[in-house]
C-alpha cells in the first residue's frame, strides 16, 4: 500500500468511528480520530469563548474599587477571579485540539478573534454590576448547560465546573437587584434602569435568529450544540420575566407578554444592525477592551518569563537527581 493509500484508509476508519461515536452520543477524545472541520469550529468555538471570559473580566474589575462595602468587594473580587479561571480551563480544552495557547492568545491580542459582544458595553453605575450577574451570566447558563454535554469531551468536561460557578454570579447579581430595588427610590430607578441598558444586549447573546445562523445545524448535528439560538433565547426569556417581577421590576420591552397558546413568553424584535455593528468592532469599548488585554499581557511578561525560567532550572535539576 503507497503512504498515500495508507493516509486514506486512516482517514476513512476515523472518519467511521467518529460517526459511530457521535451517532451514539458518545464523546470525543483529543486522541480520537476527528474531521478538520470539527477540529476548527471546535477551536474557533472554545477559544473565543475563553477570551470572552477573560475580557469580561474587564466591565466588572472596574468596579472592584467602588463597590459599596468590603463583602461587596469581597464577592465581586472572587467572581472576577472565577471568570479568569473559566478562561484558563477553556484555554486548556482548546490547546488538546493542537492549537497552541500562545497562538490563540495572540489571536485575541491581534484583533483576529472574536469574543462576546456583551463586554464591549460599558457598566455605568453599580447597578450595572447586578444586572450583569443577572442577565449576562445568567444567559451564558443557559448557553452553557448543555454544552455540559458536548460531544468533544474536554469542553463538556470544562462547562460542568463552569457551570456551576456562573450560578453562583448570577445569584450575586440578581442579590444585588433585590437589595436596591426594595431600598431608596433612587437606588429602584438605578436598577431599572441598568435591566433597560442590559436586556436586549443579554438576548442578543444567545447569537443572531435561527434563520440567520447558518453554522448552526452542523454545530447540532456534531452534537456540540443541542438547541438553537432561539430556542436557547425563549427559554431564558421565561425564565427572567418572573425573576424581574419577584425584583419589582419590568423589562422596557412592550411586546413581551405571555402567550397562552404557545405557552412561553413573547418578546420584541431585537435590534440587530446593532449586534452586527458591535460584532464587527464598532461597539462603545471595543477597542479600549483590547487596548486594556494588550496593556495587562505586555504588563505580565516579567512574570511568564520568570515563570518560564524557574520551569527550566527546576527541570535541570530534576534531571540531575535522577541522573
Ligand atoms: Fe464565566
Ligand atoms: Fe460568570
Amino acid at each position: 500500500m503507497t503512504e498515500t493509500k495508507a493516509a486514506q484508509q486512516v482517514a476513512a476508519d476515523g472518519q467511521a468511528l467518529f460517526d459511530q461515536l457521535i451517532s451514539e452520543d458518545s464523546r470525543i477524545e483529543p486522541t480520537d480520530w476527528m474531521p478538520e472541520a470539527y477540529r476548527k469550529t471546535l477551536t474557533r468555538q472554545i477559544s473565543q469563548h475563553a477570551h470572552s471570559e477573560i475580557i469580561g473580566m474587564q466591565p466588572e474589575a472596574n468596579w472592584i474599587t467602588r463597590a459599596p462595602s468590603l463583602k461587596r468587594k469581597a464577592i465581586l473580587m472572587a467572581k472576577v477571579q472565577d471568570e479568569a479561571g473559566h478562561g484558563l480551563y477553556l484555554y486548556s480544552a482548546a490547546v488538546t485540539l493542537g492549537t497552541s495557547r500562545d497562538e490563540l492568545v495572540l489571536q485575541l491580542l491581534e484583533g483576529r478573534a472574536k469574543y462576546s459582544s456583551i463586554f464591549n458595553y460599558p457598566a455605568r453605575t453599580w447597578a450595572d454590576i447586578g444586572a450583569i450577574g443577572w442577565l449576562v451570566d445568567g444567559a451564558a447558563i443557559c448557553n452553557q448547560v448543555p454544552l455540559c454535554r458536548a460531544s468533544y469531551a474536554p469542553y463538556g468536561r470544562a462547562m460542568v465546573r463552569i457551570c456551576k460557578e456562573e450560578s453562583f454570579h448570577q445569584r450575586q447579581g440578581w442579590e444585588i437587584l433585590y437589595e436596591l430595588s426594595h431600598g431608596t427610590p433612587e437606588q429602584k430607578q438605578m436598577a431599572q434602569e441598568a435591566i433597560n441598558r442590559f436586556y436586549g444586549p443579554a438576548l442578543q447573546m444567545f447569537g443572531p435568529p435561527d434563520a440567520d445562523s447558518p453554522n448552526s445545524q452542523q454545530s447540532m448535528a456534531w452534537n456540540i450544540k443541542r438547541f438553537s439560538n432561539d430556542e436557547l433565547r425563549q427559554r431564558f426569556v421565561d425564565m427572567i420575566v418572573p425573576q424581574a417581577e419577584a425584583l419589582g421590576l419590568s423589562f422596557e420591552d412592550p411586546d413581551l407578554k405571555w402567550n397562552e397558546e404557545r405557552g412561553h413568553y413573547d418578546y420584541g424584535e431585537l435590534d440587530w444592525s446593532e449586534f452586527k455593528s458591535v460584532i464587527k468592532g464598532n461597539g462603545p469599548l471595543n477597542s479600549q477592551r483590547l487596548k486594556r488585554r494588550r496593556e495587562a499581557f505586555d504588563n505580565g511578561a516579567w512574570v511568564r518569563e520568570a515563570a518560564a525560567a524557574y520551569a527550566k532550572r527546576k527541570a535541570a535539576t530534576d534531571h540531575a537527581l535522577v541522573v
